[in-house]
């Protein structure tokens, strides 16, 4: 993860002292109970709730990495997300921890005021939002406003929560509603983020006017900016913000702020169009919306998600734009290896309307049957050309970008073979069509290209590296594995990480239709993935097993861990029994003992 700061060299010293100085594993370990496993730690992830322990933290590498919710990154990722903090206040936290001097003195006096500006800026914003929100709620001039928003459903409640304002038309106010309330110092600055726009010398005026007001928030709470909606018909509809140096469209998202929390929880979020379509969640009940603000879906946008969400269901209109809009994310969803659905509301509904409709299980009902995106798109592809030979080519063209924007070869490997088995055509076909430089087949990964690490070197020996090496070549029998009790026995040793890694795979998709390639591909990068490279590029001597059939083969893994655990119980349970004596208990000594003479038994007939 590369954090770019537009400061000058000392801070980018600083940074990396701070990199080289600071201990991931310790500064994790003061929030998450982190033990020992392989060449790394485990423990409950902070960033998703779960049951059994996902989130990793790699020492060497020093990074973290989670195959429950993917959250991953470095140490400032780390900061941030935990404690909510932009990159400025991870370092500046770090480097006092860990006594790295920043060069405080040596921030120019222009950037001091430009910060010093910033700051005024968002105090700036507040006040605006307090004026309009307590003009919204008390002012007489605001009944047509509140009488508009109260029509469309938005209950006084959701009004409060999310501070919407009313800014008054100006005739009616004074001429001069917030420029006369603003210090002299204020207005400069009113004008920057485009509050106020500037006539003539001297001569301002509010932008917002007769307008309902939806303040924008940052993820720390601040108000970067409004949308504003005319009340009732009129032209324009919404009026702005405009970027500033406080406020960039393409990076936040309405609503966020807001549900963050209850997003996190579910795992998943709702991008609505609208900022309405979002209120009308909300005031429902359902808070799991989000809002570009009336500009396209960017990647930045998806990014701010990521680390929050399972996936994303967008919730559009069922006209042609909203198709359109569907189709121009599927890239962004790739290239962030995000998963996408699509829930499309009947032609002439928005999700304002459809919830207004049909109410919050309407709506529910429409979230849960939402399809994968990319094969939403391909459908509406072969609706638009058909599947003519004329029609096939035509679809060609439209896939060829979406193809080329997959993360990796094999993600686009994946989609070559999905497209071409719903387009009836050969997969190497396809591929030699769509992929640049023809890859029809990927070759072998990178990592493999080296000499392969020897097992020891990898940490693993004799058994448990067969073992492992036989998950890892055979994913469609990973789930008996698991009954077996493989992660059990893997526990703290470097094929525990390939574990969780085959389980978090195995959760999104069929084990019948994993390649272990895709396993190589999705590890972090480290130990484990050259363990797994080797082990998929070496001719081993299973592969002449496999004559005396691979379920004969299967048979024995599953015997050989059936004995490791009934020795692991007997090992667990002869520490109990030790705990009883010393306790002096009785009652539980005698029933431990019985237990233990019944694991040993089955362990020798076994
Ligand atoms: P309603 O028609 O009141 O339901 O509005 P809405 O909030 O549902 O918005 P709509 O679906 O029409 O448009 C989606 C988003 O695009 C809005 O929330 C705005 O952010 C933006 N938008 C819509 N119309 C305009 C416009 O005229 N100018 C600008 N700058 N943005 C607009
Ligand atoms: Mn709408």
């Amino acid at each position: 993860m590369s954090h770019t700061m537009r400061t000058n060299d000392g801070w980018e010293e600083a940074k990396n002292l701070v990199k080289e100085r600071a201990d991931l594993v310790e500064i994790v370990r003061e929030h998450v109970d982190l033990k020992r496993s392989g060449f790394r730690y485990l423990g409950s992830c902070p960033f998703h709730q779960e049951k059994t322990p996902s989130f990793t933290v790699h020492p060497d590498q020093q990074f973290y990495h989670c195959f429950g919710c993917k959250a991953s990154g470095d140490v400032f990722s780390f900061m941030m997300e935990y404690h909510q903090m932009d990159f400025r206040e991870a370092l500046k936290h770090l480097a006092q921890r860990y006594q790295v001097e920043l060069p405080e003195k040596k921030r120019s006096a222009a950037e001091i005021e430009q910060e010093r500006r910033r700051q005024q800026m968002f105090g700036l914003n507040s006040k605006a939002t307090d004026f309009y929100h307590d003009y919204l709620l008390n002012h007489q001039d605001a009944a047509g406003a509140r009488a508009y928003l109260a029509g469309r459903g938005i209950p006084l409640q959701t009004q409060k929560g999310y501070l919407l304002g009313y800014a008054p038309a100006v005739e009616r106010a004074g001429w001069n509603f917030l420029g006369s309330r603003l210090s002299e110092d204020e207005r400069s600055l009113a004008i920057e983020i485009g509050l106020l726009v500037s006539k003539e010398k001297n001569r301002n005026y509010d932008r917002f006017r007769d307008r309902i007001l939806f303040p924008i928030y940052d993820s720390r709470g601040r108000v970067c900016g409004f949308g504003g909606r005319i009340v009732g018909e009129g032209e324009p509809k919404y009026l702005n913000s405009p970027e500033s140096p406080i406020y960039n469209k393409s990076r936040m998202l309405f609503g966020l702020y807001q549900q963050r929390e209850s997003i996190r929880r579910r795992r998943r979020a709702v991008l609505v169009e609208g900022n309405f379509d979002l209120l009308a969640l909300v005031a429902k009940g359902v808070d799991l919306a989000v809002a570009p603000l009336g500009t396209a879906l960017t990647r930045e946008q998806l990014r701010l998600l990521k680390p929050l969400v399972d996936d994303v269901v967008l919730l559009f209109d069922g006209d042609e734009a909203g198709l359109k809009a569907a189709e121009r994310s599927v890239p962004l969803f790739l290239a962030e290896q995000m998963s996408g659905r699509v829930a499309l509301l009947p032609e002439g509904h928005d999700p304002d309307t459809y919830i207004n409709e049909f109410g919050a299980a309407g709506l529910t009902k429409a979230l849960d049957a939402a399809g994968p995106l990319p094969e939403f798109v391909l459908q509406q592809f072969i609706d638009r050309h058909g599947l003519t030979l004329d029609g096939k080519f035509r679809i060609i063209e439209e896939l060829r970008p979406l193809v080329g924007a997959a993360a990796s070869p094999v993600q686009r490997d994946t989609m070559v073979r999905h497209f071409g088995a719903v387009l009836g055509i050969d997969t190497d076909r396809l591929a030699a069509e769509l992929v640049p430089g023809n890859e029809a087949r990927p070759g072998p990964p990178v990592e493999a290209q080296h000499p392969p690490k020897t097992s020891r070197q990898s940490g693993l020996d004799g058994a448990l590296r067969s073992i492992v090496g036989f998950m890892v070549k055979n994913p469609n029998h990973f789930e008996r594995l698991l009954d077996y009790g493989i992660d059990a026995v893997l526990a703290g040793t470097a094929g525990e990480m390939i574990c969780l890694q085959l389980k978090s795979l195995v959760r999104e998709k069929k084990a019948t239709t994993l390649d272990p390639e895709e396993l190589f591909s999705e590890l972090p990068p480290g130990e484990e993935r050259a363990l797994v490279a080797s082990i998929l590029t070496e001719v081993s001597l299973d592969d002449d097993a496999q004559d005396n059939g691979p379920d004969t083969m299967l048979e024995d893994v599953l015997q050989w861990l059936n004995r490791q655990n009934l020795k692991l119980r007997s090992e667990e349970l002869m520490r109990r029994i030790r705990e009883a004596e010393e306790e002096q208990n009785g009652t539980l000594l005698k029933e431990l003992l019985q237990e233990k003479m019944k694991v040993d038994g089955d362990l020798k007939n076994g």
